[in-house]
């Protein structure tokens, strides 16, 4: 293995909307998205791959998506995206015709070998509906790809979060057959991070004993609401995206998260002289 980690990066709910128009007419996500594109390329660590994690536009039209793809063109990384509720599977097809999406009947699954690792993309859009489910074919196709190594780290990416956060409204939209899900990674001890979008915040959690996380987004958040009584609602919160760095080692090695938030910072500073002192 190579001593250089294989660094992922994640971005999610773009909800890109047509030119001059605000996401529920409040949210700049243009603005967000050109930002945060300026932020993945002068990273200093250039990522080998962005995975974009669903609701790549709001209101799903061809308008949309023209959009998008202008303001992804000065994205100097490769990039790999899977639907959201937000998104129309044909509409992301025909926008990104170079994607390499398994021919499973409708859903956009692939799976791109990154170095030493597999990245795992899965279609856990369900036409018409807000809520997450993998179909049978989705999930036979998983389980084949999973299958294909018995030594090689796989990353798992979808949409809709197999897991509740406590924000009652959104958990009822996500992943119905997390049961499913969970049995198949069970049979594949490769599978080591299950990372969603959907819910616009970073959270941290197991599932089916592999680590899981939620990314972000560049615009908005789902407002942290913890009591069910609260109406949903959205809070501009500082817009971040995440890292996922992959280390070679026994056992598949290990994976660990980074949250970077997207801005200018004050720093860097150094911590010390050149003697060497601390300053
Ligand atoms: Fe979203």
């Amino acid at each position: 293995m190579s001593i250089r980690p294989i660094i992922i990066a994640q971005i999610s709910d773009l909800h890109v909307k047509r030119p001059g128009v605000l996401a529920y007419g409040k949210v700049d996500t243009t603005a967000a998205l050109t930002r945060c594109v300026a932020e993945l390329n002068r990273l200093d660590s250039p990522p080998d791959l962005v995975v974009i994690s669903g609701d790549l536009v709001d209101t799903p039209r061809k308008e949309e998506y023209d959009h998008l793809l202008t303001l992804l063109a000065p994205l100097s990384l490769p990039f790999a995206a899977i639907p959201g509720n937000h998104d129309d599977r044909a509409l992301l097809r025909a926008a990104l015709p170079d994607q390499p999406y398994a021919p499973t009947g409708g859903a956009l699954n692939m799976v791109h070998a990154v170095g030493e690792i597999d990245v795992v993309l899965i279609d856990s859009s369900v036409p018409g509906a807000a809520h997450g489910e993998l179909d049978t074919a989705t999930l036979a196709w998983l389980d084949a790809t999973l299958a294909a190594s018995t030594t090689r780290p796989a990353l798992l990416f979808l949409h809709h979060p197999p897991f509740v956060t406590g924000i009652a409204h959104m958990d009822a939209q996500n992943l119905r057959n997390a049961g499913d899900l969970a049995a198949v990674l069970r049979r594949h001890p490769r599978a080591r991070l299950v990372a969603a979008g959907h819910i616009h915040r970073a959270t941290l959690t197991t599932f089916a004993g592999v680590a899981a996380t939620i990314c972000p987004a560049p615009s908005h958040a789902v407002a942290l609401d913890l009591d069910a009584r609260l109406p949903p609602s959205l809070k501009v919160e500082p817009p971040a995206f995440h890292l996922h760095v992959c280390f070679p080692g026994d056992a598949y090695g290990s994976v660990v998260t980074h949250h970077v938030p997207i801005g200018d910072f004050d720093g860097p500073y150094p911590f010390f002289a050149r003697d060497g002192r601390l300053l």
